[in-house]
């Protein structure tokens, strides 16, 4: 079970227009990440917990399923049901042994088929993916014993008051029996409500895993995630174009993408399909998504611009700025360092 129907209210104004799976990481997105993973484990069927906004973006984007069936759960209209909630709602699709549940937020490299063996070893009703992250207070974390048994799990505790630096990774396997423990009907919380109880119960167990993985939530972490995969992937080139402009290693150019001479991009910049870049532009540390236009002496450093955005000839835009999609920044202007523009906005 995947859960892809949160509001991602960190990522707006960008999420008003995309829901947070289909953030384009190094131009795919983070959703074909993540059935490109399950696959490899062998995972061959997938319920998609959404709300019907998010249904409709996912089909629009006709992402490539790498052989997996996928069926969808929808929340009630305007009733989001949380993240375990969705879980409950879907009982009917999980069927009668143990199941993955992964966040749709997150960027991992876990291997599914290790944490499932571990999870029917135990015996537990519950098995964590836990991660070692040097400030575990913004997530949920948990306390284990010697044999991997989680005594007690709490979600953003105070910083401070942290019992161990493992935090809980998004991923995890459930048995069926957890979902009797999950009201129906209300928005519910795993991490608040229903990992405590497990912890409390004995039935919820924890595997630390040390493989690549990130959390898209917030923009910062976003560009972060993208800076991150552009060092460890080698990304090959879409291009033709022949013009003469510097590119300064790692970078990522879709298909399409075009760039004006005595332009500089990079280093860490990620330019989606059929992007144009003008004359003289510098686009550093930045993620632009498809369809954009960026204009001659144009300066971006640090942001992230939506889908068909038309930024300007010397539009200068800094750190943590987000453009949403469709915008348009007209010449000359110049946007403090986070500024957001909203979706089809128009800054003249
Ligand atoms: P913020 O508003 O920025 O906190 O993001 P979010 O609520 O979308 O994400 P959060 O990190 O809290 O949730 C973790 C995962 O659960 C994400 O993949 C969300 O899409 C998903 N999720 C969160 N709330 C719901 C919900 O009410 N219904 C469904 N189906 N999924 C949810």
């Amino acid at each position: 079970m995947i859960l892809a129907g949160g509001f991602a209210t960190r990522l707006r104004p960008l999420s008003c227009t995309r829901p947070k799976t289909l953030f384009p990481i190094v131009n795919k997105p983070l959703l074909q990440w993540i059935f490109e993973r399950l696959a490899r484990d062998g995972v061959n069927e997938a319920v998609l917990a959404v709300n019907q906004l998010t249904e409709f973006y996912i089909k629009q984007h006709r992402i490539p399923r790498s052989g997996i069936t996928v069926r969808y759960s929808h929340d009630p209209p305007k009733r989001p049901l949380g993240t375990a909630g969705p879980v409950k709602h879907a009982e009917r699709l999980l069927g009668h042994e143990p199941f993955l549940v992964l966040n749709g937020d997150i960027f991992a490299d876990i291997s599914y088929k290790e944490l499932m063996d571990v999870h029917v070893k135990t015996g537990a009703w519950a098995t964590l993916s836990l991660c070692e992250v040097e400030d575990p207070s913004r997530y949920g974390v948990a306390e284990i014993t010697k044999s991997g048994r989680i005594k007690q799990f709490t979600e953003k505790p105070p910083k401070g008051t942290e019992p161990s630096n493992l935090i809980n990774a998004g991923v995890y396997v459930l048995n069926p029996e957890v979902l009797q423990f999950i009201p129906e009907g209300r928005a519910v919380s795993m991490e608040r409500e229903i990992f405590p109880k497990l912890a409390t119960d004995r039935k919820l167990y924890g595997h630390i895993v040390h493989g690549l993985w990130m959390d898209i939530g917030k923009p910062e972490e976003y560009l972060q995630t993208n800076r991150i995969l552009l060092d460890t992937i080698s990304v090959k080139r879409k291009r033709k174009d022949t013009s003469r402009f510097e590119s300064k290693n790692p970078v990522a150019l879709d298909e399409g993408v075009s760039i004006g001479d005595e332009s500089i991009i990079g280093p860490y910049a990620v330019l989606g399909k059929n992007v144009t870049i003008g004359k003289k532009a510098q686009i550093t540390d930045s993620v632009v998504f498809p369809e954009t236009r960026i204009g001659d002496s144009a300066w971006i450093n640090g942001a992230i611009i939506g889908e068909g955005a038309v930024i300007g000839d010397n539009v200068r835009i800094g750190k943590g700025c987000i453009i949403a999609d469709h915008a348009k920044i007209m010449k000359g202007i110049s946007l403090n360092d986070g500024t957001a523009v909203c979706p089809a906005k128009e800054v003249s």
